[in-house]
Order: structure tokens, then sequence, then C-alpha cells
């Protein structure tokens, strides 16, 4: 009787856990694919889905709030790692060109951590989602784009460093997607 009743409950807590589950999965590809779908810029959707879906943090995300914070955070992680693979490389010898594009995208991370970080603070305590998406754009426009262009014009090929540039775009643009949902009323 008691293994009975152990069985039984053991069963519809597996029911419970399967349907939790499939819930929260359901919902976060939806919250996926609605911060994809980016209404500026020029991010590639299927690349959006598949970079956000490869963080755990984001894509167990259940709200449009929480998203927002969790692609924030990556994506200053993620830059912040960019930053240092730049000043590593700038530590090194290079050649004059080399040097000159370095500084360009050093300085342009210096501008683009920063703004991830205050639209982090806007969305998760002040809910100043306006704010937070200009600060958004602006990291994945301007700001970024300086170290583009600097790449651009001295031919550079660095892996790191041009991953990292459309890094910055997928997770801005897409946070700056869910601050611009989220400021609708
Ligand atoms: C930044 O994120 C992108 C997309 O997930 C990844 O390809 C790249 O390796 C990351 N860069 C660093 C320096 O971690």
């Amino acid at each position: 009787m008691a293994q009975q009743f152990a069985g039984r409950t053991m069963y519809l807590i597996a029911i419970l856990i399967a349907f939790l589950s499939g819930n929260g999965q359901a919902a976060s590809s939806d919250l996926i694919k609605k911060a994809c779908t980016i209404d500026r810029g020029t991010v590639d959707l299927d690349i959006c889905i598949a970079t956000l879906g490869s963080y755990d943090q984001i894509s167990t995300a259940t709200t449009m709030q929480t998203i927002a914070v969790h692609i924030a955070q990556v994506g200053i992680s993620n830059s912040t790692a960019t930053r240092s693979y730049i000043e590593e490389s700038l530590a090194k010898p290079q050649a004059a060109s080399t040097k000159a594009t370095l500084e360009d995208c050093k300085e342009a991370y210096d501008t683009v951590i920063p703004s991830f970080n205050s639209a982090l603070g806007e969305i998760k305590k002040d809910k100043e989602y306006q704010t937070a998406t200009y600060d958004l754009l602006l990291a994945a426009t301007d700001y970024v784009g300086e170290c583009e262009k600097s790449v651009v014009n001295n031919k550079m090929v660095d892996q790191v460093i041009q991953s990292g540039n459309k890094a910055v775009e997928v997770f801005a643009l897409s946070a700056y997607q869910i601050a611009s949902d989220l400021q609708k009323p």
C-alpha cells in the first residue's frame, strides 16, 4: 500500500516535472524568438536565435524582464572577454596598422561595456526601459561601429574581434528589442 502510494506520487511528480520543463522551454524559445525579431539593425534571425539559445541563463529565462537582464549580463561578460583579448594583443609586438586598430577597438569596448552595464541597471532595478533602449542601440551601432570600421579600413582579420563585434550586435540589439517591447504601454 505504502509502496503503491510512493509509486503513484513519483509518477505524479514526474508528470509535473515534464509539464513544468516543457512549459518553460516553450516560453523561453518564444522569448528568444521575440528578442531576435529586431526592428533595427542587421542581425540575422537564425544566428541570433542560435546564439542566445546557446546560453543556459538566457534560454531558461521565463519573463521578458529576466531574459533582457540575462542577455545584458552575457553581453557584459562577452564584451569584457573581447576587451581582455584586445589588451593581451596590444601587449604583444604588432604591426603599426594592427596596433592602431587594436587601440580603436579597445576604445570602442571601453564604451560598449559601460553601455551594457547602464542598460542592465535600467532594466533590472529602475525599469527605465526607454533609457535602456538608447544605451543598447548606441552600443550596437556607434560604439562597436568604431571597432568594426577600423577593422575594415585596416583589413584586419581577427576571428576573436570580429566574432566579438557581431556578438555585441546580437546581445545589444536583442536586449534592445525586449526593452522596447517592455516600454510599450
Ligand atoms: C562572444 O560570444 C560569441 C557568441 O556566442 C562567441 O562566438 C565568442 O566566442 C564570444 N567571445 C568571447 C571572447 O568569449
